[in-house]
């Protein structure tokens, strides 16, 4: 939906860009600015900073940059509209009018309720009636931090704990049912908690809503998970648990596991991208989700029969979305909390690092693909397996496996050795012209947008079209001294916000970065925080001079490409007659 300026404009005044940004990442003020280690790429030293005036963030390292609406977009991963709501539910902001009015009521109704709910459980983990919660999870190593993280909580030993609560907090005796929260009594009247006796996982959803609950059992017994049942805000094959945070991870890939401990054990030992799915085995729209925040998936499900089942299940679920897909192998322990309890988060690290070519796994997921009982499986199949033997680094393990595929395929295995050497060279060719992409691309990083959509196609302009944008920024009255259309520009997206400058400027309203999010893509907004976060001229007459040595490079190009546009137009002209040649 479109928002209008002046909503998104006190969006923005109601979330200040420092206030968002600093609870995301602690703020360090120096020379005018706030400053920290990018959220969005590694680094040691800072490159990342917020501009309280001008309400933007902008990092030097990965040319990230925008409004506070393109910050949260951007960390929580988030559509536009997406963190529009976000933000207007931070500032406590009624979102303007849309749709189905009830039905969007009766499920914000649910929603609060789900995050009543998880208070209470979350303040009933450390009463005194939480001894018995607080003690397995002593048991099972889960600290205090980690526990606060995922909102852990505690469901008493109790019939009545939370719907007395949230019969307290206003909430009808129908939403606890609604909410999956509550079962009727079997015989008369009223209502009485599903939970009982459980440490509490809440389900939260990728835009913040906690939308369900998990909760395991203190110890052995049946069932050991308890879910919420599907309610108008829950769907277990639609979402994963920790994706919330998942989602923020710097890993470049998710661990999916089996377990709620696994996650939470994973993530306390600083896998931050583990997730589980909520005791479905893996469906389409999980991997569907888990593909909009990944291309690759490092499966660590139960090291038991039904678990290395279920990974070749998931395997086939992610293929057709284009997806990395790994598998870890564990001996010795059933799953990877007990891993990681029983080894260490090192050796579990040197585990992922070992899985990355675990040349097994994907060779069986090959001949998985292809039908080898036809002549056309047996080639496409030789081929896709040489590709894999290929990236071995040794010598031996090639001639190994290579036998092998020559077993499977029912070939010679020089046929295979050959198939892997023609691969092996296409690599080495990719690998060269890769590494020689790279060194253009370096020294064109520095003027051109980081996104390729956006490139110049004249460079000289564009950047003499990006001064003329940032003095107009930073003092909108030398616009009178400025003469150029947007057509005068030779990049539209320029062209675009000099036109949006001029028509502001008419109603003496500034562009803010919130406005220009409603407007532009994250792209070209990065790009125009980018341009504007160069130096200038700070006095008048400095000021004066460059945007007419600007305004002369403009015209100077544009009429060269008027020029151009002729020779080009006559070219065409002298073709149709027939006189080219
Ligand atoms: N499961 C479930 N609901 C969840 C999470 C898991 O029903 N929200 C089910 C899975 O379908 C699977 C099993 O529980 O069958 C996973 O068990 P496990 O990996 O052992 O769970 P953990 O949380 O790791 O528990 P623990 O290690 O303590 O046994
Ligand atoms: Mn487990």
């Amino acid at each position: 939906m479109d928002f209008s300026d002046s909503f998104l404009q006190e969006l923005a005044d109601r979330n200040d860009i420092v206030d968002v940004v600093g609870s995301y990442v602690s703020l360090t003020y120096k020379g005018g600015s706030y400053w920290a280690c990018c959220p969005f790429h590694n680094e040691k030293t800072p490159s990342f900073h917020c501009d309280k005036d001008k309400q933007f963030y902008h990092c030097f390292g990965c040319g990230k940059g925008g409004s506070v609406i393109n910050f949260i977009m951007e960390i929580e991963n988030l559509s536009f509209p997406d963190a529009v709501e976000f933000l207007a539910r931070r500032a406590g902001m009624e979102m303007p009018n849309d749709g189905d009015r009830a039905q969007r009521d009766r499920r914000a109704r649910l929603l609060d309720l789900n995050r009543d709910a998880a208070r209470f459980f979350y303040a009933a983990l450390s009463a005194p009636g939480g001894r018995a919660a607080q003690d397995y999870m002593v048991r099972r190593e889960i600290g205090p931090v980690t526990a606060k993280n995922f909102g852990l909580g505690f469901a008493p030993d109790s019939f009545y704990a939370l719907t007395d609560a949230m019969r307290e907090k206003g909430y009808q005796d129908f939403e606890l049912v609604d909410a999956g929260l509550a079962n009727p009594n079997q015989r008369g009247k009223g209502v009485h908690d599903v939970f009982r006796n459980r440490l509490m996982f809440p389900v939260i959803d990728v835009r913040g809503n906690v939308i369900g609950f998990s909760g395991r059992i203190l110890g052995e017994g049946e069932p050991k998970y308890l879910n919420s049942r599907e309610t108008l805000v829950f769907s277990k094959s639609r979402n994963l648990f920790a994706l919330n945070l998942a989602k923020k991870s710097k890993n470049g890939y998710i661990l999916l596991t089996e377990g709620n401990i696994d996650v939470v054990s994973l993530h306390q030992a600083g896998f931050d991208s583990a997730v589980a799915s909520l005791g479905t085995s893996l469906t389409p729209e999980q991997a569907r989700l888990i593909s909009r925040y990944t291309d690759e998936v490092v499966i660590a499900y139960d090291n038991d029969a039904a678990g290395q089942k279920a990974a070749q299940r998931a395997i086939g679920i992610f293929q057709p979305l284009d997806l990395k897909v790994r598998v870890l192998q564990m001996e010795g322990a059933k799953d990877p909390d007990e891993f990681i309890k029983a080894n260490g988060r090192d050796a579990f690290a040197n585990l992922l690092s070992a899985s990355e070519n675990h040349i097994e796994y994907r060779l069986a997921t090959v001949a998985g693909k292809h039908d080898l009982g036809t002549a056309e499986g047996k080639v496409a199949y030789l081929k896709e397996a040489a590709g894999v033997i290929a990236e071995l680094y040794s010598p031996v393990e090639r001639e190994v496996y290579g036998m092998r595929v020559a077993e499977k395929a029912g070939v010679d295995k020089a046929v295979v050795a050959d198939e892997v050497q023609r691969a092996r060279s296409i690599r080495a060719k990719a690998a060269r012209r890769q590494a020689e992409r790279s060194v253009v691309r370096d020294v064109r990083a520095s003027v051109q947008p980081k996104d390729r959509a956006l490139r110049y196609e004249n460079t000289r302009s564009a950047l003499a079209e990006e001064g003329v944008i940032r003095l107009l920024c930073v003092d909108a009255t030398l616009l009178d001294a400025c003469d150029l259309t947007s057509e005068d520009f030779s990049s539209p997206m320029l062209g675009r916000l000099y036109g949006m400058l001029r028509e502001k400027a008419k109603e003496h309203a500034a562009l803010s970065p919130a406005v220009l999010s409603g407007s532009f893509s994250p792209e070209e907004v990065a790009q125009i925080t980018t341009l504007r976060s160069r130096p200038e001229p700070a006095d008048d007459p400095g000021r004066r001079k460059a945007l007419a040595d600007y305004i002369g490079i403009i015209r100077a190009e544009r009429d060269k490409r008027t020029v151009e546009d002729l020779r080009a137009y006559a070219e065409i002209i002298r073709n149709k007659k027939g006189y080219g040649g």
